[in-house]
């Protein structure tokens, strides 16, 4: 790419798309030279480097490893909203829950894994749907497990901090019983009761699992479509061996559970799977 700011060579973006890879498991096609070049230049002008070379250089070395975790950070896209699909959510609410509360009932631990939770929305969501439905003494049972590789979004998940324009599609009933107002003008905060359900960590989908399970349900959305074929069907096969037998699968609209490990989800509607044939799953019951 000529006529820019900083050089960037066919194997600069060569590279780079290399380490995405490696890092993060996206794939970087073609179509993706300038958002690469947008993304990353701002990190050449703070850090003072001349050209994508030196960034390339810059990552690969061990003084850079900091500075890797930015690269990831700039190539990961972390749109979300409260309720997004929410058709997922309804399914929580009226299908899920049964086995949900046959749990809490026995005095078992409920977990739920947001996996690739971004800012927190989908999370959330999962906590306020329960407690719409849950007394107090059931969603003492809950837990739930926000995943993300971006320590940045993380950190502000956490937070549970938002605009109130990122709440226009909750209902006004939601909005009063799960958020508080702060002092910063117009954003508002999850409440405690909300917040205590979530335990945010940082967890990379395309490397070992520091988690095992087993999970009564997985939300996985919009994150797998960055992956190369090969990598989708290890995150399905993985999930397969954390999911509780006849626990649930949400993926996002746009992915489908392909490989080996389909024939062990039944599918319960658009883009949600039961996990009927447990084979390396465990049994929570
Ligand atoms: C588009 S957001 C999806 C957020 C939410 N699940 C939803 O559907 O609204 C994708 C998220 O995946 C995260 N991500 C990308 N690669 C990842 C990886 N290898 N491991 C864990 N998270 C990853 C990004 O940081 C980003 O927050």
């Amino acid at each position: 790419m000529s006529g820019l700011e900083f050089n960037f060579t066919e194997a600069d973006f060569r590279t780079l798309s290399r380490l995405a890879l490696e890092d993060a498991g996206i794939e970087l096609n073609e179509g993706k030279r300038t958002l690469v070049y947008s993304r990353l230049a701002k990190r050449l002008r703070s850090l003072g480097l001349r050209d994508f070379s030196e960034y390339c250089s810059l990552i690969q070395e061990h003084e850079g490893a900091q500075e890797r975790r930015h690269f990831v950070s700039q190539l990961t896209t972390n749109v979300t909203k409260f309720y997004r699909e929410s058709h997922h959510f309804d399914h929580l609410s009226a299908h899920a829950i049964g086995q949900i509360r046959e749990k809490t009932r026995r005095g078992q631990p409920v977990r739920i894994w947001s996996a690739a939770c971004s800012s927190g929305e989908e999370p959330y969501s999962i906590a306020i749907e329960l407690a719409k439905h849950m007394t107090p003494q059931e969603l003492s049972h809950i837990k739930i497990l926000a995943t993300d590789i971006d320590n940045k979004i993380l950190a502000s998940a956490s937070k549970g901090i938002y605009p109130a324009t990122a709440l226009a599609n909750l209902a006004p009933e939601l909005r009063q019983r799960f958020f508080t107002e702060t002092d910063q003008s117009g954003a508002l905060q999850v409440s405690t009761e909300i917040r205590q359900l979530v335990t945010f960590r940082h967890l990379n989908l395309i490397k070992t699992w520091p988690v095992k399970g087993p999970f009564d349900a997985v939300f996985c959305r919009n994150v797998a479509i960055y992956f190369p074929d090969n990598i989708q069907h290890d995150l399905w096969e993985n999930f397969s061996r954390v999911i509780a037998k006849d626990g649930f699968l949400y993926i996002g609209h746009s992915e489908r559970i392909t490989g080996a490990t389909a024939r062990r989800f039944t599918s319960k509607g658009a883009t949600i799977y039961q996990l009927t044939d447990a084979v390396g799953a465990r049994s929570n019951a």
